[in-house]
């Protein structure tokens, strides 16, 4: 599509680099102050590879910050209450400021039970019912990684998101929906697309932000989005193209030259995360120490 913007490429590796920099210095400085080290608490349950791989960039990501790591790796047979002491215990111990327990939990576990019987402060994920009904109502509250990664990514670029019209593809309650809220709680017009909804071309058209996290390679064409829009693709899709397999998002990333700005994948939003888990313990650490805010600071 020919037009005068030319889009930029939103580097989420450079700005989560710059950011896991700024969480280093203010952990070795809590560090001077206090003696203490936030210290954050990873549980992967089976051996996934998958799960694997991410949970060990986590942990070295982790230290690379300068704060402590503990990590449990239990069988996939093991038995819920088995897992629920576990974390009982770490919801006690005062040097776990951060509680992970890496999805998907074997089919024999209820992932709803485990996940909000994590101390709510702890819950760095912020999937625990009592996190989204906080983040919902306006409380501060620990939010989901990637979603608060995207915000970081549009508030960089975006002095200030009020009125305008947000598209976000995908009602997942890891990032649709908090997404939704985010935007939301910054004054945008948010409209959830999922893959129920009829017409979601016609509606992407309209949308000066459009955030994609449906998992479905190639989902968004250029000729969805409008000239000048922001676009943050969520997809991380493994794809088989020209005898190679490749990582790709839900967005034609070629496609979108007329936007203002779009995140590539691999080396948007994914890097994100993890800086954001890093953050999230942090807010943690925060909240356990000292005074706690009444409501979200995304700044
Ligand atoms: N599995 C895939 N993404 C995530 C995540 O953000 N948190 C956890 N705990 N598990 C995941």
């Amino acid at each position: 599509m020919d037009s005068l913007y030319r889009a930029t490429r939103i580097d989420g590796k450079v700005f989560a680099a710059g950011l896991v920099e700024r969480i280093a210095d203010e952990v070795a400085q809590i560090r001077a102050k206090t003696g203490k080290i936030p210290g954050l608490a990873v549980v992967l349950v089976g051996d996934d590879p998958a799960s694997a791989i991410y949970v060990n960039s986590k942990q070295r990501e982790t230290l690379a910050a300068g704060m402590e790591s503990f990590s449990f790796r239990l069988p996939a047979t093991v038995r819920q209450s088995d897992l629920m002491t576990l974390l009982e215990r770490l919801n006690n111990d005062r040097r776990v400021n951060g509680i992970l327990v890496q999805l998907p939990l074997p089919a024999h576990l209820d992932t709803r039970a485990v996940i909000n019987a994590i101390d709510p402060d702890k819950d760095v994920d912020g999937f625990h019912v009592i996190n989204a009904g906080r983040l919902f109502t306006g409380q501060s509250s620990l939010i989901p990684c990637t979603p608060l990664g995207c915000l970081m990514l549009l508030k960089d670029r975006i002095d200030d998101l009020t009125g305008m019209k947000a598209v976000v593809i995908g009602k997942s309650n890891i990032v649709g929906k908090p997404m939704a809220q985010l935007l939301m709680a910054e004054n945008c017009t948010v409209t959830v697309a999922h893959i129920k909804t009829r017409n979601i071309a016609e509606l992407c058209r309209t949308a000066d932000i459009v955030v994609v996290a449906a998992g479905s390679p190639g989902l968004v064409r250029g000729e969805w989005i409008k000239t000048g829009a922001y676009v943050i693709d969520v997809g991380i899709n493994r794809v088989e193209r020209e005898g190679r397999s490749r990582i790709v998002g839900d967005v034609a990333f070629e496609e979108c030259g007329h936007a203002a700005a779009i995140t590539p994948v691999p080396g948007g939003v994914g890097p994100m995360t993890i800086a954001c888990l890093l953050e999230n313990t942090l807010t943690a650490w925060r909240w356990q120490n000292e005074p706690r805010p009444l409501t979200n600071d995304n700044d």
